[in-house]
């Protein structure tokens, strides 16, 4: 073990960056290309502390802390990290970000399109998520049917679902011809937007998440793009 508090293996500090896999980092430690605070280590399944300097040729790494990222999700795919039969939106990134543990923050149908947080930070992820926190996040939707001002107002009220469910009050504010509103929520229900269209007898016929906390969808971003949160999009998460 090298340096104070352990923290992991060397070959899985590597692989951390994205930039190698976990084989190729083993490869790269064994041909002694690695050095762990300037001496040289071929052993990968070496213990490094997180203060330790590691070094692949002489240069230091990097990329291994969280990583946070804007995707606009496109319909068709699920949003989980792995599943047997479907592609996810983790298929989307190309392959050095596909190794860095990164997770969608809170889930959209597969038919969902829109704002996706995806990062490797757990913690950052978990108090978004969390209900204590209320997260607004704001949808596009366009439904078979003509919305009133009594859907808005049973939005605002706090509305039961078909099941019983109560929602906490919303805010739906109806778009010019009453087919498409903008739906703001502060909860993650299950499929919670198109059971409370349902529930008006005025189904969902496409949904688009614009808006996650102070996260706007960048509109720049085509169908499937993603880029990196800006520093400032970063904090004001942190501020949520
Ligand atoms: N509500 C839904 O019904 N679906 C989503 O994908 C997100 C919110």
């Amino acid at each position: 073990m090298r340096g104070g508090r352990t923290v992991e293996r060397l070959d899985k500090r590597l692989a951390a960056t994205g930039r190698w896999s976990r084989k190729e980092a083993k490869e790269l430690i064994r041909s002694g290309r690695v050095t762990v605070d300037d001496q040289v280590c071929r052993v990968p399944e070496e213990k490094v502390a997180d203060g330790a300097r590691v070094q692949v040729d002489g240069a230091a790494l990097e990329g291994t802390g969280p990583v946070y990222l804007m995707l606009n999700k496109p319909a068709g795919l699920v949003s989980a990290t792995e599943d047997p039969r479907q592609p996810t939106v983790l298929c989307l990134l190309p392959e050095r970000y596909r190794r860095l543990g990164l997770f969608p923050a809170g889930r959209l149908d597969k038919d969902t399109e829109g704002l996706l947080l995806l990062t490797n930070d757990g913690p950052l992820a978990h108090r978004l998520l969390s209900p204590r926190f209320h997260v607004d996040k704001v949808y596009y939707l366009e439904v078979d049917g003509v919305l009133e001002p009594s859907d808005c107002r049973a939005v605002e009220q706090g509305m039961e679902l078909a099941d019983g469910t109560v929602c906490r009050p919303g805010v739906l504010e109806i778009l010019p011809g009453g087919r498409a509103a903008r739906l703001t929520i502060r909860e993650g229900k299950y499929h919670q937007v198109k059971r409370m269209m349902a529930a008006r007898g005025k189904p969902v016929t496409y949904l688009k998440r614009v808006a996650f906390g102070p996260l706007k969808l960048d509109e720049t971003l085509p169908g499937g793009g993603w880029r990196a949160l800006t520093e400032e999009e970063i904090q004001a998460l942190f501020r949520q």
